[in-house]
């Protein structure tokens, strides 16, 4: 096959995660005979350098035209006074809302070869944690109307969160679907205690959930879900909740596996387009230093071959070679342990690389 991939590196470490990303992709095109042609295109805090914006409309399209999108991560220190229409993270959202990137799946797993990493107890941990969440990415507070104004001489800001019935709905399916191909358990979190949007997300869900009798589902509200995660993670397999709550909540259970630098995710849309990025931010800090974790970037490709291309073995193939990467003792320096060998990001790519 032949795929052509819109390659957002970004800032930070974004362009050395990125590349060895790529050098695993170009691999796995190698030896499955597909041909992946790549269009560079600078994005957050590079790009508004460069053109004053966090992402141009000719760069933006270029996203829309391809069959799938890579990213690294946006933003960094240089760019946190930018006034907020053109910060790094606007791009981030605009090309969420212009590629119609809905669903955003962003599964947690402790691999057993890391289960030391975890800072929670081996009790808690137990046979090892596998959840996923599924955020709902282009909807809610994020993308409501927002305003600071003064009124009666102070300052007032406002965001409001809207959700629309066929938004919930939509979101909703693509969970059950997901948990029908898991371990059939879903659970829904939201916050139908106080908000309306709430109480409509709900009774979104539960009609859903008459459609998918298999599926063991369950409402659990946020705060609660927030303690869940840690005190008992293992009763949770598929968790779908809106926009903001996805956001704070993945990053809680990103810990729960002991690095932020492992974890891939994918956002779908309703077509075979999507966006795949790791988890984590550009870590301005380590930028060019040759230490940051590939891991998250190169599971996230797994991810775009799975989802976007349908290509299941070739996926499997850098799961399968990150794993014997693991097994085999390598480790880069935020998931190193005693009696391991610690590794560059560079090199954590070509072992990958040599394992497919
Ligand atoms: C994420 C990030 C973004 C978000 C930021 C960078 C806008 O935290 O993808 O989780 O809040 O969605
Ligand atoms: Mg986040």
């Amino acid at each position: 096959m032949n795929k052509n991939i819109t390659v957002l590196s970004g800032d930070g470490i974004g362009p050395e995660i990125i590349r060895e990303a790529i050098k695993v992709l170009d691999k796995v095109g190698e030896k499955f005979g597909h041909t992946f042609n790549y269009t560079y295109v600078d994005i957050g805090g590079c790009s508004i350098d460069k053109y004053g914006v966090p992402i141009t409309d000719e760069n933006m399209q270029k996203c829309k035209d391809a069959d799938s999108v890579l990213l690294g991560a946006v933003g960094g220190p240089k760019w946190d006074n930018c006034p907020s229409n053109i910060r790094p993270e606007k791009a981030l959202l605009a090309v969420r809302k212009e590629l119609g990137l809905f669903a955003n799946l962003r599964p947690t797993k402790l691999f057993p070869q890391l289960a030391n990493a975890s800072p929670l107890k081996q009790e808690i941990v137990g046979n090892g944690i596998d959840l996923l969440i599924v955020r709902e990415l282009t909807g809610g507070v994020y993308f409501g109307e927002k305003k600071t104004e003064v009124i009666n001489g102070e300052v007032l800001a406002t965001d409001i969160m809207p959700y629309s019935e066929s938004e919930i709905e939509r979101i909703g399916r693509v969970a059950f679907e997901t948990a029908m191909k898991r371990n059939k358990k879903l659970a829904s979190v939201d916050k139908a205690n106080v908000l309306e949007t709430s109480r409509l997300w709900r009774k979104v869900m539960h009609r859903l959930a008459e459609e998918y009798p298999e599926v063991e589902y369950s409402d659990i509200l946020v705060d609660n879900t927030a303690m869940q995660l840690i005190k008992n993670p293992t009763q949770f397999d598929v968790l779908v909740t809106e926009n903001m709550f996805g956001d704070i909540l993945s990053d809680e259970a990103s810990m729960l596996t002991g690095s932020i630098g492992m974890m891939p995710s994918a956002s779908l849309s309703s077509t075979t387009l999507g966006m795949y990025e790791p988890i984590h931010g550009s870590a301005p800090d380590i930028a060019g230093l040759d230490i940051a974790n590939p891991l998250g970037t190169i599971l996230s490709v797994a991810m775009m071959l799975r989802y976007s291309f349908d290509m299941k073995e070739e996926a499997d193939a850098i799961e399968f070679a990150v794993n014997k990467t693991l097994d085999d003792g390598y480790r880069t320096g935020d998931i190193m342990q005693e009696g391991k060998i610690k590794v560059g990001c560079k090199k954590m790519g070509d072992l990958v690389r040599d394992r497919i």
